[in-house]
């Protein structure tokens, strides 16, 4: 998709982050606009945000309070919504949660709420949007994250709702290609978002420390690397230099990874250590 100018755009996720970060993008660019999330203040803050970026009076935006881990108000809301702002050329699913601890420390609940918000509430999205997106073709993107390419300690939920994504990606990829939809993935490294400033009271040191191969990005990077993901052709897309490196590592030497970096990393941080 070269031009987002006048084309619909929704985002889960939009009023925070990386999200936030991509709605403003994708709107300095002239596209109608949807951002999703729970939280009302927090999307009335990230609208006046976005709208600095308006480049014509004509562009719509408009935010919208939905949990994506509730499904059945996803499928009543959706159909709504897209009457009311338009069926989406491109939907970003990037709503998500994070978490970094040691499984003993990650209870059931945590567990569940995870995969309920950070896997099931892009197959719930996407799945709602689908009858009408179906009639246009159009663009879906998923926000993975590269914790869903390779295990890492204290992220046996985060990572376990990650590595999900990449599978579902690149099941709807080939499925949903019949209605002229392009799926792409995003597998972004650490950004500097709220999402990790809340991770930071809990994450072991080790799991600190082997995020940091992958490098550290700005929100406004990562949402560079969210519209090269919307407007490019490549199913993958990797923001950052370090986080491309670290990927190829894991695709081509995993065992050196996950065997020879990892353990050192884990025996040199180990809080008893
Ligand atoms: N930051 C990183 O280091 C990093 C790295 C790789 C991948 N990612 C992924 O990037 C995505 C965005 O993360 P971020 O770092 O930008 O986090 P963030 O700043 O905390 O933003 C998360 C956004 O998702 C929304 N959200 C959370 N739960 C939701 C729900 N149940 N329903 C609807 N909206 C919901 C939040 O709004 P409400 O809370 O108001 O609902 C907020 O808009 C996530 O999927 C994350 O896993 C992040």
């Amino acid at each position: 998709m070269k031009t987002l100018s006048e084309k619909t755009v929704y985002i889960t996720g939009g009023s925070s982050g990386i999200g936030l970060e991509t709605a403003r993008q994708v709107f300095a660019q002239g596209a109608h606009l949807v951002i999703i999330g729970r939280d009302k203040d927090k999307l009335h803050r990230a609208v006046k945000t976005i709208d600095a970026a308006r480049i014509t009076s004509i562009q719509t935006l408009n935010s919208v309070s939905l949990d994506v881990g509730d499904n059945r108000k996803v499928e009543t809301d959706l159909p709504k919504i897209m009457e009311d702002s338009g069926v989406p050329n491109v939907l970003v699913l990037n709503a998500g949660i994070g978490f970094g601890g040691y499984f003993e420390d990650t209870p059931y609940d945590l567990f569940d709420r995870m995969i309920k918000i950070n896997l099931y509430g892009v197959r719930n999205v996407i799945a709602a949007a689908l009858p009408k997106m179906k009639v246009k073709g159009g663009k879906i993107v998923i926000v993975s994250s590269i914790a869903g390419l390779s295990g890492m300690i204290g992220y046996s939920a985060y990572g376990a709702s990650k590595f999900a994504l990449v599978g579902f990606a690149q099941s709807i990829k080939p499925d949903l290609k019949r209605y002229g939809i392009e799926v792409a993935l995003v597998c972004p490294p650490e950004v500097e978002t709220p999402l990790i400033v809340e991770e930071a009271k809990t994450i072991p040191p080790e799991a600190k420390a082997f995020k940091k191969i992958a490098g550290l990005l700005t929100a406004e990077q990562a949402g560079k690397g969210v519209l090269k993901a919307i407007q490019g052709n490549s199913f993958l897309v990797i923001p950052g230099l370090k986080a491309k490196f670290s990927a190829l590592l894991i695709k081509y030497f995993p065992g050196f990874i996950q065997r020879g970096v990892g353990n050192l990393i884990i025996s040199l941080n180990r809080k008893d250590s």
